[in-house]
């Protein structure tokens, strides 16, 4: 094996072009084909951007290099010294004849799948060596549009003078439901995974009025399906003086722009998933609860009222509603005891839930900012408010009225990459059964 030493990246596989013709440069990859072809070797070297041809004749380059790619497996780690050559026939219009070829790791085994083929085994084979797997063109498509995709998120909330925060991920107190936590020994006591950031983001509008954060969030979902995961990244926005109005328009402008620039920052990988993205008009459409109940009930799909929406009722809406639109007006019963109810009618809230066809992407809402309420509430649902003290007692010192939503950033992939499976856009999935890689 040889080391690396002095030898540093001069391009990426795809900046070497035929204007290139000439230069000397230095590659690094790993193996995606290797053929002998009348005498000339043909390697694929792949990188993160793309392929690049390296061509070996015996007329052109050292005994020593021919010597050195015979019985070369895939996946091998190589660098190559070289010249470019720009060739027609070639990837983007250039070949580069090898001066040097440095092996720096040997792929001791073929992997149980091809890196360019359209038959894939099992998504479980694939995970199980899932930093391989994400060497197939597919996988960097969808995890080149996810890394943009938040690029873009982030550059939305600073533009529009939001703050980025972190809040602790290890807490004391359920926030969403106590069903779903993973308990946590923390020194001599009873901790728990963060389930959300809620009560954290609610409490940073008193000091510092507009956050943001991007961070996970632990779910012990109890039963195993397309669109669930126990860990997930969560996009997370409270901003205080506005209401769930203000929030659903701003998170109707935040999916306009990460369109706008997916369809340009990604526009290749978009083609290769076979994905169109139509930017999409605002305002973006909403039904009340109750409208999305008379939708159902008319293709025979009853939801008594108060009740969340069972997975048959998603799937009609899926083939109703192929696209992005707002639920609002929620039977207060339904939602975490932080939202606020409508002051007109109480058995209704200002929640909302943000959704495409049959996914839900997000979910948001007014907050409670009166003490007595949130006690009240607390207590319909049956949690104990004194468990809730260290943030009831921040209402004493001027909780500003306050709104805001989270978002689930791998339910927003699924729908921007058109995937059905929550795991394929989630680079290491953890579910019931997984917990590795
Ligand atoms: O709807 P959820 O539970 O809402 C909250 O956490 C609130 N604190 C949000 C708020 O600000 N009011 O979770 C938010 C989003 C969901 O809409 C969904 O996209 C995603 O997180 N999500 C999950 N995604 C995958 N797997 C799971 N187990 C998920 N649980 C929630
Ligand atoms: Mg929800």
């Amino acid at each position: 094996m040889d080391e690396l030493n002095g030898w540093r990246r001069t391009h990426y596989s795809i900046d070497l072009t035929p204007n290139c013709d000439g230069a000397e440069v230095i590659v690094f990859g790993w193996v995606a084909s290797i053929r002998e072809q009348g005498g000339i070797t043909f390697l694929i070297l792949q990188d993160r951007e793309g392929i690049l041809q390296i061509t070996i004749r015996k007329d052109e380059v050292s005994p020593s290099i021919i010597k050195k790619v015979k019985g070369l497996r895939e996946h091998s780690i190589v660098a190559v010294k070289g010249r470019v050559r720009s060739i027609e026939k070639a990837p983007h219009g250039a070949e580069v004849i090898p001066k040097e070829i440095k092996i720096l790791a040997l792929a001791q085994k073929n992997p149980p799948f091809k890196l360019f083929s359209k038959t894939q085994p099992s998504l479980d084979k694939r995970l199980d060596l899932r930093a391989v797997d994400l060497r197939r063109p597919v996988n960097r498509a969808i995890f080149k549009i996810r890394h943009h995709t938040l690029a873009a998120i982030r550059e939305f909330f600073l533009k529009e003078g939001y703050w980025e925060v972190n809040t602790s991920k290890i807490i004391a107190t359920a926030t969403e439901g106590g069903a779903a936590l993973f308990p946590i020994l923390y020194y001599d006591k009873e901790g728990f995974l963060a389930q959300s950031p809620q009560l954290y983001k609610e409490q940073l509008t008193m000091a510092f009025e507009k956050v943001f954060e991007i961070g996970p969030v632990f779910r012990a979902e109890p039963s195993r399906t397309l669109r669930h995961l126990a860990e997930i990244t969560s996009v997370d926005m409270e901003e205080a003086y506005v209401n769930y109005e203000d929030v659903m328009m701003t998170l109707s402008k935040l999916t306009q722009y990460v369109i706008q620039a997916l369809q340009t920052r990604c526009e290749n990988e978009l083609k290769l998933l076979n994905v169109k993205l139509e930017t999409p008009k605002l305002p973006l459409k909403r039904y009340t609860y109750s409208e999305i109940l008379e939708i159902l009930n008319k293709e025979g799909e009853y939801v008594k009222w108060g009740e969340d929406l069972p997975t048959p009722a998603l799937k009609i809406l899926g083939e109703k509603l192929p696209e992005f639109y707002f639920i609002t007006n929620w039977p207060t019963s339904s939602k975490p005891f932080y939202i606020k109810p409508c002051d007109d009618n109480p058995e209704i809230c200002e929640a909302f839930d943000f959704m495409y066809g049959s996914i839900e992407i997000a979910s948001g809402g007014t907050r409670v900012n009166s003490k007595r309420l949130l006690i009240k509430k607390l207590k319909e649902q049956g949690l104990k408010p004194q468990l809730f003290e260290y943030h009831l007692k921040l209402f004493d010192y001027g909780m500003p009225p306050h709104a805001g939503f989270g978002l689930g950033l791998e339910r927003l992939m699924m729908v921007l990459t058109k995937r059905e499976n929550i795991r394929e856009v989630t680079i290491f999935p953890r579910d019931r059964l997984r917990l590795t890689p």
